[in-house]
C-alpha cells in the first residue's frame, strides 16, 4: 500500500497535473493567501510554495480545493462521493501503534519558537496575528482514555505560545472538564495530514464513533500512529509536523480579528496552549488552509452525507442534497422524486428547523441536477411561482456565524419549491439530445480534445 500522507497525496495531485509549484519568494503574510484565494476562485490546482519569504521550509494549500480531489483521495468518481462514504463508514478500522514514524525524523524539545520554524500564514487584512488554520487538534478522553480530534483555528501569540478557539466538543468539552479540575489538557496539534484524515477529523457522527477508526474505514486499512515525545497521547506516523504541549486551565487572551469561515472578522476570547514539543518530517510541507474557501466546504461533505441519510430515512421521496459551497453551506437544493406538494412543504419545513446552518432549501425534481447551478436557476425561473410556492419561516435557531441573526441567533427561513406539479401535462418536458447520442458524439469529441 502507497504510504498515507500528505505528501503521497500531492505527488497523486502533480500526476494529474493538479499540482503547481511556485520557485518565487513569496510572503506567507498575505502574499500567499492571496495566491490561494486566486486559485479558489478559479477552481484552480493546489501550490506548492517553495519559498515562503524568510523560510526554508515549504508551505502547501488549495489541496482540497476541488471536491473532486476528495473522490480522488478515495479513489472513486466525485458523483460517488456521498454514497461511498457512508458506506465506508458503517466499516470501522482501528488504528494501530507503530514504534517510529517520519513525524519524528526531527526532535525539537528547547528554544520552541513557531513563527521563526514555519511560515505560518496571515490570511486577511484585519487578522490580528499569523494563524494555524490547519492544525488538528488530537486529545484524550479523560474518562474513556479514547483519543479523538477536532480542526480548530490557532493564533500564534509568540515563541511557544497560541490561542485555540474552543467552541466544538469534544476537545471544548475535555478542557471544561479538566479546567473545573484545575488542570490542563494535555493536546497534541498534527499539521500536514492526507486528506482523508482531515476530512475525519471534522466528520459529523451523529450516531457516535471514533474519528480514528473513520480514518481507518476511509483508508480500508488502520492509519499509524506513534507515541508523542511529552505527551500520554499517539500522533499521526506521516504527518509532516506535530506540536505537542498543554492547553492552560483559567488563562483567556485576545483571539483576533480573524477572518472566519463565514467571510467576517470574528474575535474572540480564547484559553491559551503551550507548546513543550515540536516534531516534524526532514524537510517538512507546512499546510495552509484559507477559511471561507473551496478547500474548507470540501471537508464537510459528511455533513451533506449524514443530512441526506436522515432526510431521506423521514422523507424516501429525496434523492439528493447539495449544501452549496458559495455560500458556506447556508442553501440546500434537495431533489425529490415525483411527490405532492404537501409533502414537499412539509419536507422543507421540516429540513430548515432541523438544520441550525441551513437558511434557504430550494426543492427540485430528479431532472435537475442539485449540483449544476444553471440548472437550479432554470428550475427556478420556470416551476416556481413565488406566491404559491414559498415557505417562510420566521424566528427559527440560527447560525452564530451569521451576523445578520437576530438576538440569540434567531433567523428567518425560506423553503422554495421549484418542482414542477404532480398532474404535469408535458409542457415541464426539459428538452434533450437523445442519451445514446450524446454518449456517442462525447466519445467523438474526446478523441478531438485529446489530440489538442
Ligand atoms: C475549516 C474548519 C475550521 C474549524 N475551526 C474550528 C475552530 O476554530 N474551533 C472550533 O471549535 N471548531 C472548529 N471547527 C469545527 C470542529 O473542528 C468540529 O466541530 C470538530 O471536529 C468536532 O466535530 P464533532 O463535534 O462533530 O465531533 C472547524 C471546522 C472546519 C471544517
Amino acid at each position: 500500500m502507497p504510504e498515507r500522507s500528505l505528501r503521497a497525496f500531492m505527488e497523486q495531485l502533480a500526476n494529474k497535473g493538479e499540482l503547481i509549484q511556485i520557485e518565487e519568494e513569496v510572503d506567507p503574510k498575505f502574499e500567499i493567501p492571496g495566491v490561494l484565494r486566486i486559485l479558489d476562485e478559479q477552481g484552480g490546482p493546489a501550490a506548492v510554495f517553495d519559498s515562503p519569504k524568510g523560510y526554508s521550509v515549504k508551505a502547501v494549500g488549495n489541496i482540497l480545493g476541488k471536491r473532486n480531489r476528495l473522490a480522488m483521495a478515495m479513489d472513486i468518481e466525485d458523483k460517488e462521493l456521498i454514497e461511498e462514504y457512508l458506506r465506508r463508514k458503517k466499516h470501522p478500522i482501528p488504528s494501530k501503534l507503530v514504534s517510529d514514524g517520519p513525524v519524528k525524523e526531527v526532535v525539537i524539545k528547547h528554544d520552541i519558537d513557531i513563527l521563526r520554524f514555519f511560515p505560518v500564514a496571515t490570511y486577511s487584512e484585519k487578522d490580528s496575528n499569523p494563524y494555524l488554520t490547519s492544525g488538528v487538534v488530537l486529545v484524550k478522553n479523560p474518562v474513556s482514555g479514547n483519543q479523538t480530534m477536532g480542526l480548530h483555528r490557532m493564533q500564534v501569540l509568540g515563541q511557544n505560545r497560541l490561542t485555540v478557539l474552543l467552541l466544538n466538543p469534544p476537545v471544548s468539552l475535555f478542557y471544561q472538564q479538566n479546567e473545573e479540575r484545575n488542570e490542563p489538557l494535555e493536546v497534541a496539534i498534527a499539521i500536514g495530514l492526507d486528506p482523508l484524515f482531515m476530512f475525519s477529523t471534522v466528520a459529523w457522527m451523529p450516531e457516535g464513533g471514533d474519528k480514528l477508526e473513520l480514518v481507518g474505514s476511509l483508508y480500508g486499512e488502520p492509519v499509524e500512529m506513534v507515541q508523542a515525545e511529552t505527551v500520554d497521547l499517539n500522533v499521526p506516523a506521516h504527518a509532516e509536523i506535530v506540536l505537542e504541549g498543554k492547553i492552560l486551565p483559567h488563562i483567556r487572551e485576545k483571539d483576533g480579528p480573524f477572518g472566519e469561515s463565514s467571510g467576517y472578522y470574528v474575535p474572540y476570547e480564547s484559553p491559551v496552549v503551550e507548546i513543550e514539543t515540536v516534531t516534524h518530517r526532514e524537510n517538512p510541507y507546512f499546510q495552509v488552509l484559507c477559511p471561507c474557501s473551496n478547500e474548507a466546504f470540501s471537508l464537510l461533505v459528511s455533513w451533506e452525507a449524514e443530512m441526506l441519510k436522515k432526510l431521506r430515512g423521514k422523507f424516501p421521496e429525496v434523492r439528493h442534497l447539495n449544501l452549496v459551497p458559495e455560500t458556506v453551506g447556508a442553501h440546500a437544493v434537495v431533489s425529490v422524486k415525483k411527490a405532492s406538494r404537501g409533502m414537499k412543504r412539509q419536507m422543507m419545513t421540516y429540513f430548515l428547523a432541523d438544520n441550525a446552518s441551513i437558511k434557504r432549501v430550494v426543492v427540485v425534481d430528479d431532472d435537475v441536477d442539485v449540483y449544476n447551478q444553471r440548472e437550479v436557476e432554470w428550475a427556478l425561473a420556470t416551476r416556481f411561482q413565488a406566491d404559491m410556492d414559498l415557505v417562510v419561516l420566521s424566528d427559527l435557531i440560527g447560525f452564530p456565524l451569521d451576523p445578520s441573526t437576530k438576538a440569540d441567533y434567531l433567523t428567518a427561513k425560506m423553503g422554495l419549491d421549484a418542482t414542477k406539479p404532480i398532474d404535469d401535462d408535458g409542457k415541464f418536458e426539459k428538452i434533450c439530445v437523445p442519451s445514446d447520442v450524446l454518449n456517442k458524439m462525447q466519445t467523438l469529441l474526446d478523441r478531438y480534445c485529446k489530440k489538442t
